[in-house]
């Protein structure tokens, strides 16, 4: 790194991005590319607005070194930049984060930014909604500000996912509106029903999860581990979720690039996989009329019991 400091935001974006790029660092977590990460981290140290680049900006020696601080951390640590900033952002809404939860980044998240566009049913229709595997509570939030009149239960089986989630409730006014459940998976909602079931579970399979770059192995195992063959949490959400909806009721789930394999296993479910920034195989929907018509919610088993196709890291 370079001995004299570069003293304009632009200069220290420049660099930034510079010695991200020499040290070979991965993205995903907010941000694609070296660039925008050096940006973000310039903008973030310096506390100022995240929409603008003041790139001629000048910046006192003190201010410069906070911002070469915070590249630095990021090389030798590998660690994503949220969890440097401790915040992750949705659209215009900030999340608290930290390494006990996945950073937020999710395509049924988009979709709930495009709210009321496909695939969401009325806001007054939902009295009751649940967001299963919420991690930070993200998805729990996004829903309570788009179905105003609905109560969100927010489910993990992680206590210290649930304590980030729990930050991000208080921060957003939302405590009495959503409900923080432990259980794994349904199996502690016990009869709880509801209009409306999204998740967005861990679906990394096997292989992918031993090749791992080191930022995504700072995020925990349970957010991203999804078995053999990365569809483990999709079956037991499709094998139990008609239970708990309401007549009308619809499953939005979200599975990694996985819609060739889903589509194989579950022959006789009819999906819709809603147009995301990733592609139209990442998120399926499912109403309860077509999980309890077709009556069959059991995969199809692939050649010695695996099932087939591909998924991919966490998105974005
Ligand atoms: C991919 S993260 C999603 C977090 C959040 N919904 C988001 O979109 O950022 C998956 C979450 O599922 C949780 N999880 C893993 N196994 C679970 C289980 N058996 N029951 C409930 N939650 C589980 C993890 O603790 C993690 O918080």
């Amino acid at each position: 790194m370079a001995n004299r400091l570069p003293r304009t935001v632009g200069g220290l974006a420049r660099s930034g991005q510079r010695w991200f790029i020499d040290a070979g660092l991965t993205y995903g977590h907010g941000t694609t590319n070296a660039r925008d990460e050096a940006i973000y981290l310039t903008l973030h140290a310096l506390g100022l607005p995240l929409d603008v680049l003041p790139a001629r900006q000048t910046v006192s020696a003190a201010r410069a070194a906070r911002v070469i601080s915070l590249f630095k951390q990021r090389i030798a640590r590998q660690v994503p930049a949220a969890y440097l900033t401790q915040e992750a952002w949705l659209g215009p809404y900030r999340f608290y984060i930290d390494e006990r939860a996945l950073v937020p980044r999710s395509y049924i998240a988009e979709l709930l930014l495009q709210f009321p566009a496909f695939p969401w049913p009325e806001s007054s229709s939902v009295g009751r909604a649940l967001d299963l595997c919420t991690g930070s509570g993200c998805l729990a939030i996004l829903l309570a500000k788009f179905f105003r009149h609905a109560h969100i239960d927010a489910a993990d089986i992680s206590g210290d996912a649930l304590d980030v989630a729990g930050i991000n409730l208080r921060r957003h006014r939302l405590a009495r509106r959503i409900t923080l459940v432990q259980t794994d998976y349904f199996h502690d909602l016990n009869k709880r029903r509801y209009d409306l079931i999204v998740s967005n579970p861990p679906y990394v399979r096997a292989d992918r999860m031993r090749a791992l770059p080191q930022e995504y192995r700072r995020e925990p195992v349970l957010a991203l581990a999804g078995g053999r063959d990365g569809l483990d949490a999709v079956r037991i959400i499709l094998s139990q979720a008609a239970a708990h909806l309401n007549p009308g009721g619809l499953l939005v789930v979200e599975c990694g690039h996985a819609r060739e394999r889903v589509e194989r296993a579950w022959p006789r479910l009819p999906f819709l996989w809603p147009d995301t920034s990733g592609g139209d195989d990442c998120v399926f929907v499912l109403s309860r009329e077509d999980l309890l018509r077709v009556g069959e919610t059991g995969a199809k088993r692939g050649p010695r019991g695996a099932r087939t196709g591909a998924t991919d890291l966490k998105p974005r």
